[in-house]
């Protein structure tokens, strides 16, 4: 898509879209700063109207969905507090141990063999197993959470494509997020979870939702709790992955930045900036204009999608000098992989910021070089910038 990007940056940095969609047309935004006045301003554009997937909701479906992501003001407050202290960088950094033990652990099995394919033996499992010690699923559990995640993020990939097109009519896949039967599937294992824990003292993530009481003294009912669940379980999970993949690849194709960190392994904190802005691995959320405003001159009306294309903003040059170029020293790297100011910064940036560095300190030091067999296999997705499959080679440090 950055060809693309690189052209409404430079001609139309406010555009209207409609060719795709015929009357669900909607703005797009590539350059960085009109996002980040957008992402802040959400008296005027608003993610509970509408929510934040380009595509057209009616209110039922809407209704069905709303999570923290897709409300506003004191109604977000009250979903986000709820989790806000479970994702602090000293409340993940009590997982620091954990992840050191479970990255080596992934790299010995994944290096038994000198060819093996990274996402499936490296970067799928590793995000989702931390998530699964925060909610408390069974070990055994974790590849239902990885195997809903593909098929709800992946069902616009003809290989993954879980909503067969009969369904994606019906009424009964209608309502579910990604119109996905897994995302049911979700909600069922969810609130079993639940059942189980409400009342009593756990510590997970899960005793965390249903024992408090964020609104008007009430514990979220099941509608809440279920998109609540559903979005750590889709949020954590394939974003991580992806960001780790990408960068395993853009490191194959830089062995100068790759031979650098293994030489300065205390660059690594810093090159997960890069390596975020690189990534991308959302490529855009969506607001609703709530009155008639105007960006860099162009009138929005109210009712109009405005689309934040985080991808383009993270390689504007007028912000990123040789956008193209992975400079694991860039600094300042003010990038917008999690977003940018605003209340719905993402919420988990320092998990996967602990995941991303512990992955690659452990990682370098351990190989003597990595290519790749082939190119990588990209999704098809016009939401998450995901690899399926890209398979390797390496030489391990004797
Ligand atoms: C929100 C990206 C990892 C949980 C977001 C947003 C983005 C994003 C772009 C919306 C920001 C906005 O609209 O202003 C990413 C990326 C990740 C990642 C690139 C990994 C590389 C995680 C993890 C978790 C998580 C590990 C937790 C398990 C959330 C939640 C929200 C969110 C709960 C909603 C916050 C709100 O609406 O207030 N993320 N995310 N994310 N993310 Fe992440």
């Amino acid at each position: 898509p950055w060809q693309v990007f690189d052209t409404l940056r430079a001609d139309a940095p406010v555009h209207w879209s409609e060719e795709a969609a015929p009357n669900h047309g909607f703005w797009s935004l590539t350059r960085y700063h009109d996002i980040v006045g957008v992402l802040r301003d959400t008296e005027t554009f608003s993610s509970e109207r509408g929510g934040v997937n380009i595509e057209e909701l009616d209110d039922e479906q809407l209704e069905v969905r709303k999570s923290m992501l897709e409300t506003d003001g004191a109604r977000h407050r009250a979903l986000r507090r709820l989790m806000q202290g479970e994702f602090t960088p000293k409340a993940v950094g009590g997982y620091e141990i954990f992840l050191r033990g479970l990255t080596a652990s992934t790299l010995d099995a994944a290096f038994a063999n000198k060819e093996f394919e990274f996402v499936s033996q490296v970067a799928a499992d590793f995000p989702i197993r931390v998530l699964a010690k925060m909610l408390d699923v069974p070990d055994a559990d974790t590849h239902k959470l990885i195997d809903w995640g593909d098929r709800m993020i992946g069902n616009d990939d003809p290989e993954h494509a879980d909503v067969l097109a009969s369904s994606a009519e019906s009424e009964e896949f209608r309502l579910l997020p990604f119109r996905s039967p897994a995302a049911r599937e979700v909600f069922e294992y969810g609130n079993d979870l639940a059942d189980k824990r409400r009342g009593k003292d756990g510590t997970d993530l899960v005793s965390r939702l249903v024992n408090q009481e964020p609104m008007d003294g009430k514990a979220l009912n099941e509608r809440d709790f279920n998109s609540y669940f559903l979005l750590l379980v889709v949020a954590g999970n394939e974003t991580t992955r992806h960001t780790i993949t990408h960068t395993m690849n853009y490191l194959i194709d830089n062995p100068d930045q790759l031979a650098l960190l293994q030489e300065k392994p205390e660059l690594i904190p810093w090159a997960v900036e890069e390596f975020l802005r690189m990534a991308s691995p959302v490529y855009h959320f969506r607001r609703t204009a709530t009155k008639d405003t105007e960006i860099n001159g162009q009138v929005i009306k109210e009712g109009q999608k405005v689309v934040t294309w985080f991808a383009a903003g993270n390689r504007d040059p007028e912000v990123f000098e040789n956008p193209y170029t992975m400079d694991v020293t860039r600094n300042p790297n003010e990038h917008m992989a999690f977003g940018r100011g605003g209340p719905h910064m993402c919420l988990g940036n320092s998990l996967a910021r602990l995941e991303i560095r512990i992955m690659f300190e452990t990682l370098l030091p351990r190989i003597s070089n990595m290519t790749k067999l082939s190119e990588p296999a990209r999704l098809r997705s016009n939401f998450v910038n995901g690899i399926k499959r890209l398979p390797v080679r390496v030489e391990l440090v004797e």
